[in-house]
């Protein structure tokens, strides 16, 4: 995996483990369900975004689809991802939901398709039916998302195709240190969600700190110790101020004792289930 080192949201990518790039600062959609989802992802687009992370789950890929389609970026230049929910999970139910997506984003295909949870029973079906889509070329890249280091092995012992991407929370507040190594030992792409750990911990002084010393906000320097660490990050925002500023964070660099003061804010801090939780 490497990294294709451009100074801005566009172009400062991570390589995928089967040649598809995709730009390493995404906009997270959760919450934003419906038409609240329109105006950040035009917003982004307005910034330089070019990574959208979206999930049937959200309810809002009509109005995902429709900002990229009328933002005047040629498709082709942005990067989406959609998953298939718990729900809908299974070989058959995996393909109809795939459908489902395409239909509600009125698109001819995804970059990256994921499977939602490690749905106990269910995984490995869901699995093969993105592989199946993988293979068909409806979709540039397949993943996992909320797949614990068990549930990965689990995969590699049954995959045709090996995940590109697996779409963990992560943040300094839970460094996940084990599984990104797991994964980057294995070319899988980490992606951070909730990496702003939902806004609970900004006030933190370290970020205070070590964002004065780069001339930064705290979430800027979650963002940049994402990137550093090789992980893809998709910060969601409902205001426009914070798009920009969260994209602002391809000119600076954090250090190697910045970089190691932040692993240890590790405290667990979880903002949704956790996927050990998942047989
Ligand atoms: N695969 C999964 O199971 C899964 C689970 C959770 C999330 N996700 C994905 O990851 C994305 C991000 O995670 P998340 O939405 O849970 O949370 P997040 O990105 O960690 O945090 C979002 C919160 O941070 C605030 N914020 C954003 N930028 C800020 C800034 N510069 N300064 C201060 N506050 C800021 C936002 O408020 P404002 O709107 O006011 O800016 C919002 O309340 C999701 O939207 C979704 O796409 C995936």
């Amino acid at each position: 995996m490497y990294m294709v080192t451009g100074h801005d949201a566009s172009s400062f990518r991570f390589c995928l483990n089967n040649g598809v790039s995709v730009p390493a600062l995404g906009l997270g959609t959760y919450k934003l369900s419906r038409e609240l989802a329109y105006a950040p992802v035009r917003a982004a687009l307005d910034c330089g975004y070019r990574h959208i992370d979206t999930a049937s789950y959200y309810e809002n890929e009509e109005a995902v689809g429709r900002a990229v389609r009328e933002s005047g970026v040629p498709r082709d230049d942005i990067f989406i991802t959609s998953k298939v929910w718990n729900t809908e999970q299974g070989y058959d139910g995996a393909l109809k939901a795939f459908e489902r997506s395409l239909e509600r984003l009125k698109l001819q295909y995804l970059d990256l398709y994921l499977v939602h949870w490690p749905v106990t029973g269910k995984r490995l079906d869901t699995y093969r039916a993105l592989e199946r889509l993988y293979l068909d070329g409806r979709v540039r890249a397949i993943g996992v998302s909320n797949f614990a280091t068990r549930h990965l092995q689990e995969l590699f012992g049954a995959c045709q195709v090996v995940p590109a991407v697996d779409q963990v929370e992560m943040s300094p507040f839970l460094f996940q240190k084990d599984l990104l190594e797991h994964c980057q030992a294995r070319g899988v792409l980490v992606t951070a969600f909730s990496p702003l750990a939902r806004g609970k911990a900004l006030g933190d002084p370290l970020l205070a700190e070590l964002g004065r010393k780069h001339g930064r906000s705290p979430a800027q320097v979650i963002l940049r110790w994402c990137l550093q660490k090789g992980m893809a990050a998709i910060p969601r925002s409902s205001q426009i101020d914070h798009i920009r500023e969260n994209s602002m964070i391809f000119d600076i660099s954090l250090d190697r004792d910045d970089m190691a003061r932040l692993d240890k804010l590790h405290s667990g801090l979880r903002t949704t289930t956790d996927p050990e939780t998942y047989e």
